[in-house]
């Protein structure tokens, strides 16, 4: 097969955690293309990204750019979808999955898997505000409607929050480890730059049977104080977890929070809504992932991967 009877997709936000990993798993596996969506052709990521094969494209994620999306999205035969972090009060993550649905349709891009979460507005009868997960879920709805073949992911906690937002800090001879979850309740965790990948080409190789289709990608269910234990065993440092899932615990090791009031009113909805409903609904078969790839990691896999000892990390960004 010549190079270019492969499929291409287009991925939206290609540097991101999740869309690197759909883009090396893809190039790996050697049965597609890969078109990167970034606002920086001479990022690091974008530069290691084409590298490995993946073709360029400068667009940024933001209103407006419908045509140059559409232009992107040209000759794709699928494209990934993601939305990149948006914190309230901005409110344009559901535009702007819109807006790329949209572009990737006009474009006539074949199938779409796009990155999406629960509508927690309508789950808890608007009781509880996490936009971030509503507005994705308000873009799955959208999509639905659209003339095209789709399916859904939907990604469990990210293992990196510990790495990049809610980062340990040494007191004493302790690694105390604040946790936005209460220390024993069991939330489903993955490693997005490992897990998303796999599961999306899945996805990408058979569309007709992931058509309609909404899959969580899960490596772990696991709480706090379990994550602790595991992380003491495989790190033999010692670590204490701390609360912060209340707004006293979380703005006590994360003051600079306060300064955003609606965002700490997200972070606290989000974490209420996961306790009293679940993170994902139980129609949701959350052993798919792992079933597929057996690689997929569980946090005790992860840590022994990462060699994580509780420093703060970036992810490229
Ligand atoms: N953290 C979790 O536990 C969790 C769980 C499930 C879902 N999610 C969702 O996952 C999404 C984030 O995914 P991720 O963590 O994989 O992304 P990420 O690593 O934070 O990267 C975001 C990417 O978006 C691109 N981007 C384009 N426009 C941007 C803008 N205006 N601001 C920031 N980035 C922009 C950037 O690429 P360039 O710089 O190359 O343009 C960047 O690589 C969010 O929507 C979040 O709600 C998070």
């Amino acid at each position: 097969m010549s190079a270019h009877e492969k499929p291409l997709i287009a991925i939206a936000g290609a540097t991101s955690k999740q869309g690197r990993s759909v883009a090396a798993t893809l190039l790996d596996s050697q049965r597609f293309r890969v078109r990167a969506f970034t606002r920086k052709k001479d990022s690091p990521e974008a530069l290691r990204l084409e590298e490995r094969g993946a073709e360029i494209v400068a667009v940024p994620l933001e209103l407006g750019r419908q045509k140059d999306l559409v232009a992107a999205f040209k000759g794709a035969d699928g494209a990934f979808l993601m939305t990149p972090p948006i914190a309230p009060p901005e409110t344009i993550e559901a535009p702007l999955g819109r807006q790329l649905a949209d572009a990737a349709v006009e474009a006539g891009v074949g199938h779409i898997v796009f990155s999406t979460l629960e509508n927690v507005e309508k789950i808890t009868s608007g009781t509880k505000y996490a936009p971030h997960f509503t507005d994705k879920a308000l873009v799955a709805d959208y999509i639905r409607g659209l003339p095209v073949s789709h399916s859904f992911v939907m990604l469990a906690f990210f293992y990196t929050n510990l790495l990049e937002y809610y980062v340990p800090r040494m007191e004493g001879d302790t690694l105390l480890l604040p946790v936005y979850l209460p220390e024993d309740f069991r939330a489903p965790f993955v490693d997005p730059l490992t897990a998303t990948g796999p599961a999306v080409l899945e996805i990408f190789s058979n569309p007709e049977r992931y058509n309609g289709k909404t899959l969580p990608i899960v490596g772990d269910i696991i709480s706090p104080r379990e994550m602790i234990e595991t992380f003491q065993r495989v790190t033999g440092l010692k670590a204490a977890y701390r609360n912060a899932f209340t707004q006293d615990g979380l703005l006590r090791y994360f003051p600079e929070f306060a300064a955003n009031e609606l965002l700490v009113r997200e972070l606290l909805g989000m974490v209420e809504y996961a306790v009293d409903c679940g993170y994902f609904g139980k129609e949701h078969d959350l052993d798919w992932s792992r079933r597929l790839n057996a690689d997929t990691l569980n946090w005790e896999q992860y840590l022994k991967t990462t060699r994580w000892r509780g420093d703060k990390q970036s992810f490229g960004l």
